[in-house]
Formats: structure tokens, C-alpha cells, sequence
């Protein structure tokens, strides 16, 4: 699992299980729109190195869904240019169209063909080539030729480092281009990545999921879990840090099962500890873990290397055994509240943050019921709740007991209600607390910056500054909703 959790305390508002469609920590949040694309950023590699191959042809590519798939999105950007493609910021422009897409609950999969459907008839006529990438590519495969015969090419996440090849077929006029190998143990490695945030850089470290979890989709659309090896991380940090970033985030579905494939053989905390050390980078986060392989060793490094960062985001998905014995989720709600007590000892007062999917098949308000009350046993800091989508190919795709969607929806709200009653009371605790934050973004209208703690907390604050982007801030909390802290610079 993985999502990137950007905005820890906007997580209710913004992410209800009605309009997300992400996985890699809380992630799944989607870059704030505060992170324009600065396509003429930070290119991990110098541009004079392109080859011309795409011949001066534009390409558009739209995302869906994780942090995961914007990242891989920023990567095919970067096997595009290499080949001589320039970007360009709408559809109609582009030779090239390109969706990024996620089908972890249903809704997100529609989208992309209500997208496709806007190229009927149109594609062919305007000389367009129109692609689908990821987890609803993976998914429905050639079907999507079927679907919509317009479309060109098809490539799962897992085939993305043939994309080259791809792209060649492409260029000679192939029609029904694929990629759909699953069996891989080959990563995506680019020699370009296209950067859209100026702020925070992301680097995956492992793709792919070995986990089962009976309503998941991720394993059949991104495939086996395979590592990057560390040198090549190392290095990708190393660059990162020569452009001038100072934060990284690392990425995977289960980003703590990583295991170094190289001699060096790091585990999980062994890496984080190396990226932290790369000379210029102040700050190291992480999404998203699975609890089964969250260890003391990784609270441990947290809590002696300050540029690791103490935020955690640890999807518990429900707070009844029965019904993670029935999601597969491989420990027991005594389990997963050890390792928050872990956490919650630790010399550093990290935020916590989660998913929960409410309405799993046969969950009994019973079930529910404790759902509710691990909120109250965690004290999250914010949480992403799901209505449960019934997936093609996951096992708890034939399980009795449906939940009516009625009730997902009241269940689903009851529990936001709590969450929120535990998001005021913790954030209320802030106020007259000063943190460092770094800055990623200016609300014009309303005069205010917005920045960053190490624990993912947003802070919107005034300064009388006029250029803070991308600087470290020391802001004292003055006020604080459910949703938001709000402050002042300390001078
Ligand atoms: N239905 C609802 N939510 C789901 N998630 C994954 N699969 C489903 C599904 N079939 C949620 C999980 C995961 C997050 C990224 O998406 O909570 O952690
Ligand atoms: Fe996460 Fe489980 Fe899905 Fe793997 S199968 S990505 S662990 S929810």
C-alpha cells in the first residue's frame, strides 16, 4: 500500500473515499494544486544529451490516482524528452496524449474512460496518439482496444522500462502498442525525471506488492515487489541534492519491505539512514508502510536522525480482527496498536496518520464499532476513509455479505465525525507550539504562506517577507480547526 499523505490535517476534507483514487502514502493525495508543473526545473540529467527521435512531436500527460503514479508520471516524462518530446500543458496541443491511471476503487477507473471517451472520432481525425499507462492499462489490457479503438497504446507500470522500445513502435506507426508483462523483476530506472515540484522530490525505492490483501487491486497492477538497488537510490539523492532539493520523499506501495538487491544488502532503516546522510538533504520521509513490516528499528532511527522524518503513516484499514483476517492484512488490531505504542513512546512526538475502509464485506456494526474506537486508541492526526469499492481480480471480490452502499455512506460519515472531534482536540494542543516549516507555497489571496513541519502538519502563517519559497521557517501555531493550524513567523 502506499499513498503520499501531503496534506495530514486537509486529509478529511480533501480526501474522502468519494473522491480519492490513491495509494502510496497518504499519499494518494494529489500534488496541492500549489505545485505547478515547473517543467523547466531540475531535469535529473543534462538536456543536451536528448536524442532527437521523437522529432520535435509534444506530449500531455494527465495522472490519476498515488503519489506513486505521479512520480512515474514524472519519469515517462523523462523517457519522452530524452527521445526529443517536448511537454505542453493541454490535450489539444499535444501529439501525444498520455493518462496516468489508477483503478483502485471504481470511480477512479471510470474516469479514465469517460477521458478516453472524449477522443472519439476526434483522435484519428487530428493525427493525436493517444495512450493509457498504468493500473486501469494493467487492468483491462487489450480490452481497452475494444473499449475505445482510438487508443494506440497500452503499457502497465510494470513494463514502463520498455517504454523506449514502445515509444519506437509507436514512432514507426505500430497501432496496438502493449506492455502488460507482469512478470518482471526489472524497475523503472530513467535517465531523465521530469521534476513538478519544485519543493519536495520523490524517489521510488521499491514497486510492486507482495502483500494480498483480499481488496486490493495493486498486486495485479503493479505486479511482484521488486527493490531498487541502494547505489542507484543513493546516486538519484545525491543528484537531487546537487539541484538544490532538500527534502525527498521515498515511495513504494510497502515502502518498509524494501531489501537492498545489491551486495550492500541494506534493509529499510539501513537506507533511510544513508539518504538521510546525503550531504544538502534536511529532510527524508517515507509512504507508505505496512504495518507487518513497521519494526523499533525504524522509530529508532527516527528518533536519533533528525532529518529523518517523524511522521508515520501506517494504513490500519479496520480496527476489527475479523474483518483484517478477512482483508488479509496479516496482524490483529492488538498487533497494529502495539506498534503504535511504539510510537507513541519514542522521544520524538511523530503524527500518525491512516486509511481506513469502512463496509468491507460482512462488516457488522460491531466491526464498525471498532473501527471507531481504535480513532480514539490512536489519536490520528488525520486519516483517509474509503467507502469499500468492489474490484475485479482481488479475492474479496466473491465474499458474501455486501454492505448496501447506503450504509458505507452513513458508517463513512460517522466516522469522519469522530475524526474530525479528535483532529480539533489534538490540533487545539498545538497552539502556542513553534515548528519548523518548510515553505511550498503563497495563498495570493490571502496574503498567507504555507509551509510544512517534519510531521507533515500544513501551517499557514503570514510573514512580512516577500521570498520564502522553498525556505525553513519557524512558525508559532496561533490558531487551529479540524483541518488546518494557522500562525506566525517567529523572528
Ligand atoms: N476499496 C476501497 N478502498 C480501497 N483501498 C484499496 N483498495 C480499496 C478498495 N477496493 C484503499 C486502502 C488503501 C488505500 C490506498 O486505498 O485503504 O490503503
Ligand atoms: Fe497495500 Fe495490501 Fe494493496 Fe499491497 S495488497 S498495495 S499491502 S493494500
Amino acid at each position: 500500500m502506499s499513498r503520499t499523505f501531503d496534506v495530514a490535517l486537509e486529509a478529511i476534507a480533501a480526501n474522502t473515499a468519494a473522491n480519492k483514487t490513491a495509494h502510496t502514502a497518504p499519499t494518494a493525495a494529489a500534488l496541492p494544486p500549489v505545485f505547478a508543473p515547473a517543467q523547466d526545473r531540475a531535469q535529473d540529467k543534462d538536456q543536451s544529451q536528448i536524442s532527437p527521435s521523437g522529432g520535435g512531436k509534444s506530449f500531455y500527460i494527465e495522472t490519476f490516482g498515488c503519489q506513486m503514479n505521479a512520480h512515474d508520471s514524472e519519469k515517462v516524462s523523462g523517457v519522452l524528452l530524452a527521445r526529443g518530446y517536448r511537454a505542453v500543458n493541454h490535450p489539444a496541443q499535444a501529439d501525444l496524449v498520455l493518462y496516468n491511471t489508477c483503478s483502485i476503487r471504481e470511480k477512479a477507473a471510470h474516469k479514465v474512460f469517460s477521458r478516453l471517451g472524449e477522443w472519439r472520432g476526434v483522435a484519428q481525425e487530428q493525427g493525436k496518439i493517444i495512450g493509457v499507462l498504468g493500473c486501469v492499462a494493467q487492468q483491462e489490457g487489450e480490452e481497452i482496444f475494444e473499449r475505445a479503438p482510438w487508443v494506440s497504446l497500452v503499457c502497465g507500470s510494470a513494463s514502463y522500462q520498455k517504454l523506449p522500445q514502445l515509444m519506437a513502435e509507436l514512432e514507426s506507426g505500430g497501432r496496438r502498442v502493449m506492455g502488460l508483462d507482469l512478470d518482471t523483476d526489472e524497475t523503472f530506472e530513467t535517465e531523465i525525471t521530469r521534476r513538478d515540484n519544485p519543493i519536495r522530490a520523490y524517489i521510488t525505492i521499491i514497486e510492486g506488492c507482495d502483500y494480498a490483501c483480499s481488496y486490493c487491486v495493486v498486486p495485479h497492477t503493479r505486479g511482484p515487489e521488486r527493490s531498487r538497488p541502494s547505489d542507484a537510490v543513493l546516486a538519484e539523492a545525491r543528484r537531487l541534492a546537487d539541484a538544490g532539493y532538500t527534502e525527498i520523499q521515498l515511495l513504494g506501495q510497502t515502502v518498509n519491505s524494501y531489501r537492498d538487491p545489491s551486495p550492500r544488502a541494506l534493509n529499510f532503516t539501513g537506507l533511510l539512514r544513508a539518504v538521510a546522510g546525503v550531504s544538502g538533504i534536511r529532510r527524508v520521509r517515507f509512504t507508505t508502510s505496512h504495518p507487518n513490516d513497521f519494526t523499533r528499528e525504524i522509530i529508532e532511527a527516527v528518533d536519533e536522525v533528525p532529518a529523518l522524518c517523524d511522521h508515520f503513516h501506517l494504513p490500519v484499514q479496520s480496527g476489527s480482527t475479523r474483518i483484517l483476517r478477512a482483508m488479509r492484512r496479516t496482524y490483529t488490531r492488538e498487533e497494529y496498536l502495539e506498534k503504535i505504542s511504539w510510537i507513541r513512546n519514542a522521544r520524538r512526538p511523530a503524527s500518525l496518520t491512516s486509511d481506513i475502509i469502512v463496509g468491507f464485506p460482512g462488516e457488522t456494526e460491531e466491526d464498525f464499532e471498532q473501527s471507531i474506537t481504535l480513532l480514539d486508541a490512536v489519536g490520528y492526526d488525520g486519516i483517509f476513509a474509503f467507502k469499500y469499492s468492489l474490484r475485479p481480480n482481488t479475492t474479496a471480490r466473491d465474499m458474501p455479505d455486501a454492505v448496501s452502499e447506503e450504509e458505507k455512506s452513513r458508517r463513512l460519515a460517522i466516522l469522519q465525525d469522530r475524526q474530525r472531534e479528535i483532529q480539533t482536540a489534538q490540533n487545539e494542543k498545538l497552539i502556542g507550539q513553534s515548528f519548523e516549516v518548510l515553505v511550498d507555497a503563497h495563498r495570493e489571496a490571502r496574503g498567507q504562506w504555507l509551509g510544512r513541519t517534519t510531521n507533515n502538519r500544513m501551517l499557514n502563517f503570514s510573514s512580512p517577507r516577500l521570498t520564502l519559497l522553498g525556505q525553513y521557517v519557524k512558525v508559532k501555531v496561533t490558531r487551529a480547526g479540524p483541518n488546518s493550524l494557522a500562525g506566525e513567523e517567529v523572528v
